[in-house]
């Protein structure tokens, strides 16, 4: 054999147990777990034959606790790009076969430098974590690799989408950088974030608590926010990654992929015409209008276990992709309080940065009232809402459909805040107050002395009403743009988003905002 030819064959062993990680034993307990291995997630994520890995050959440096005895190629991450659809992405997945995937110096050098590449190429970075935090073994080391990480995860924010996904655990400061990402993606019984575990909770706060009620994903996904996305199963799990890719520009330079669409632009919705309720404390789904006017009814929710009196998602009008913000009657009457308002700011922000343009469905009674809220700092949280809209220059197109009332008016993709084109259902109701909180201030000390209170307050209501339950006073003064018949939404959102697809809009020269935090 010629001494080139064993060299190669020389590679080629060393690459299959580079590929084995923590070897066969620790691959089985993964399996045995119900987990895949680094290498099975990422095969199963990305097209097929598309994966180049980088940095295979990366060992660790560490030499405390007898660690240079214990050398295991790659290090515990798996890194390297490939194609989802045909479109580049960078990936690292971390080995729990290997020092339980946790992090040292090295691995997070192999990290940082696909992130940088992901920068320079402008492509979107799958991190798919499974880890037992810094390594031990290697201190303040381990812990300067996160910050490194979490350094570029700041510089790449709104310049490539980075998604998070959580197949197992992460705990203590490592759950910043799934935090610093746009999207974080957890599978329920198998991973938990939590800055600290259930013995920490214990001895400092004396509180009993199970790992999953601490920071399972069902936790994150409806309680704290944390995650946008709870799966069952981490197949589940890289399918919505695909799915949630699919929406997204490469980088915050280019416009969404447009897809091919053959779902009618003009699709006349007749239930549309009669899906108010009569009553005006009736609810009903608004689920039901979303699936309605998007392409085949197709929606990718966000968030969709948490704060649900709004709703947040991604879909596709003629085959462009937009974000869909809508408040839900159906939960506290759609109110706006502080969860709703992170919850849609920090999507708005999201779709801004990455040229999404905004679709806002407005039915709101107004912000929640009460102690609770103000003590909350509702003030700034709702501020945040009202700021995301007021700054994003993606096209904005806004349909009331029934309350836009108060602040809450204001907040929700109006035209003084630079709402594009404003539509509003003939059954929109645009005032400062819902008729009953109006009738008590206006008539507040009069009530005390009619002769008959409730007669009274009925024909205040119904004055009321005829004043301002409509769409028609805003629209005299051009805040409405056009009042519309309802079935034939989707078909003037889609003449709106050809209209403004060659929308330039720039914000004054700054260092950066000061966004109410
Ligand atoms: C080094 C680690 C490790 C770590 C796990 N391992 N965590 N090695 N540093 N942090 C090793 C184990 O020694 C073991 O090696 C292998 O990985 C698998 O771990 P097991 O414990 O056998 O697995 P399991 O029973 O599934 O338990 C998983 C676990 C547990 C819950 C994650 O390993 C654990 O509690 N690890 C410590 C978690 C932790 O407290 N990390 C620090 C968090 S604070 P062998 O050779 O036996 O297979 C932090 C600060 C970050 O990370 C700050 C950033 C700013």
């Amino acid at each position: 054999m010629s001494k080139q030819l064993e060299q190669v064959r020389e590679l080629i062993q060393l690459r299959e147990k580079a590929r084995l990680g923590g070897g066969q034993r620790r691959i089985d307990a993964q399996h045995a777990k119900g987990k895949l291995t680094a290498r099975e997630r990422i095969t199963m994520l990305l097209d097929e034959g598309s994966f180049e890995e980088f940095d295979m050959f990366v060992t660790h440096r560490s030499t405390n606790f007898g660690m240079q005895d214990n050398v295991i190629m790659g290090d515990g991450v798996v890194t390297g790009y490939g194609t989802i659809e045909g479109r580049l992405v960078y990936v690292f997945a971390q080995d729990f076969t290997v020092f339980g995937g946790s992090l040292s110096e090295t691995m997070a050098l192999k990290i940082t430098k696909i992130m940088e590449q992901a920068m320079k190429v402008g492509a979107p970075l799958i991190g798919i974590n499974d880890s037992g935090g810094a390594r031990i073994q290697e201190g303040v080391n381990a812990l300067a690799g996160y910050g490194d990480i979490f350094q570029k995860n700041i510089l790449a924010s709104g310049v490539i989408p980075q998604i998070s996904a959580l197949f197992g655990p992460c705990a203590g400061g490592a759950v910043y950088s799934p935090a610093l990402t746009d999207f974080t993606v957890m599978m329920k019984g198998s991973s938990y974030m939590f800055l600290t575990g259930p013995k920490v909770v214990k001895t400092v706060t004396g509180e009993d608590v199970t790992q999953e009620d601490l920071g399972g994903a069902q936790v994150h996904a409806s309680k704290s926010g944390v995650a946008h996305f709870a799966v069952e199963s981490e197949e589940d799990g890289i399918e919505l990654l695909r799915d949630l890719l699919s929406y997204l520009p490469q980088n915050n330079m280019e416009e969404p992929p447009h897809i091919e669409c053959s779902d009618p632009i003009d699709r006349l919705e007749d239930s549309l015409n009669e899906i108010i309720p009569d009553s005006p404390n009736k609810p009903y789904n608004m689920y039901d209008i979303i699936h309605n006017i998007v392409d085949y009814g197709k929606f990718l929710e966000v968030h969709k276990d948490y704060a649900t009196n709004i709703i947040t998602g991604f879909a596709r009008f003629n085959g462009t992709s937009v974000g869909i913000v809508a408040n839900q009657p159906r939960v506290l009457a759609g109110v706006l309080d502080i969860n709703s308002s992170r919850k849609a700011a920090r999507f708005v922000r999201f779709c801004d940065a990455f040229n999404i343009p905004i679709i806002t469905l407005v039915d709101v009674p107004g912000f929640l009232p009460g102690t609770q809220q103000e003590y909350g700092g509702v003030i700034l949280h709702g501020a945040k809402l009202l700021y995301a809209y007021g700054e994003a220059t993606v096209p904005k197109i806004t349909v009331i459909l029934r309350k836009a009332y108060g602040g809450a008016y204001i907040v929700m993709g109006s035209k003084h805040l630079g709402g594009d084109l404003n539509y509003a259902w003939p059954s929109a109701e645009i005032a400062v107050m819902g008729p009953s909180g109006a009738i008590e201030v206006l008539y507040g000390k009069e009530l005390a002395n009619v002769e008959d209170p409730a007669l009274f307050v009925a024909e205040k209501e119904k004055e009321y009403r005829d004043n301002f339950a409509n769409p028609y006073n805003a629209a005299r003064y051009g805040y409405i743009d056009d009042v519309i018949e309802p079935r034939n939404t989707r078909f003037r959102i889609i003449r709106a988003l050809q209209l403004l697809s060659n929308k330039k809009q720039s914000l004054p020269p700054k260092k950066h905002d000061n966004l109410p935090l």
